[in-house]
């Protein structure tokens, strides 16, 4: 595992966003594994960008997002169907049928997770995946708790993951009380990890995930186990952080 200190949101970005593009160059097929939330909003449009500038081409790329609402349809604002669109696949040339997101209307859920591990196993595996860091330490929609074995599955929804997440929604009543997820052996099998934590409200986390144990009350911890993990965080997750200084390389 290693850190890369941003100076701030926007630095952090275009770090991760010019990790993806490095990747996405340098790779004759490559499989992304994407995530939601507000973190990588600004790489994504830092991605959309380059693509206008520069056009990095995707037609050689297959994503996978980490998870979606259950019960929330793909044309809906709040989906994560929907983000994916507005915020990265509308703006470069990815052909939509290489992009991927566990369906949270499929009308047998179980199958739908089955079938999601599958289509990840058929394409070789996540190459990179991009990850945001809950503050309660989830990762994907694995809620404190969730055992490290799990594939992708469907999930309660936390308390405090609805609150943070009621933002984006007309109030707390309207986030969905379930997901659909990638689980914590889903991730782990990814070849690589990009890990983005932004702001002073994700630094507890981000120390417990770096200073604390590892142990499935706190999901992300099992990253440190991962051999090939890089975390970007800003000044404002990092500042009041003890760093163990083999991490800074
Ligand atoms: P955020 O969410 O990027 O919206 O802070 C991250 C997460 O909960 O995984």
């Amino acid at each position: 595992m290693k850190i890369i200190p941003a100076e701030s949101y926007s630095n952090l970005s275009e770090i991760a966003a010019l990790i993806l593009t490095e990747k996405i160059k340098n790779t004759n097929k490559v499989v992304l594994g994407m995530a939601t939330g507000g973190t990588p909003t600004k790489t994504y449009q830092i991605l959309a960008d380059d693509y206008k500038r520069n056009k990095t081409s995707y037609r050689h790329v297959s994503t996978f997002n980490l998870d979606e609402y259950i019960g929330i349809d793909q044309a809906d604002r709040n989906s994560y169907y929907y983000y994916m669109v507005e915020n990265l696949f509308k703006y470069i040339d990815i052909p939509r049928e290489q992009t991927h997101i566990p369906s949270g209307t499929a009308e047998n859920l179980e199958q739908e997770c089955k079938n999601y591990e599958q289509k990840i196993a058929a394409h070789g595996g996540i190459d990179l995946q991009l990850l945001g860091l809950g503050s309660n330490g989830h990762i994907g929609f694995n809620e404190p708790g969730t055992a490290f074995d799990t594939l992708t599955h469907v999930v309660d929804l936390t308390k405090a993951t609805r609150e943070a997440n009621a933002r984006f929604f007309n109030g707390i009543d309207e986030v969905p009380t379930q997901a659909i997820t990638m689980g914590i052996a889903s991730i782990m099998k990814s070849k690589e990890i990009l890990l983005l934590v932004a702001g002073e409200s994700k630094s507890k986390a981000l120390d417990q995930l770096l200073n604390g144990k590892i142990d499935p009350s706190f999901p992300a911890s099992i990253l440190r186990n991962h051999p090939n993990v890089t975390i970007v965080a800003d000044q404002s997750a990092i500042k009041h952080i003890n760093i163990p200084a083999e991490l800074l390389g």
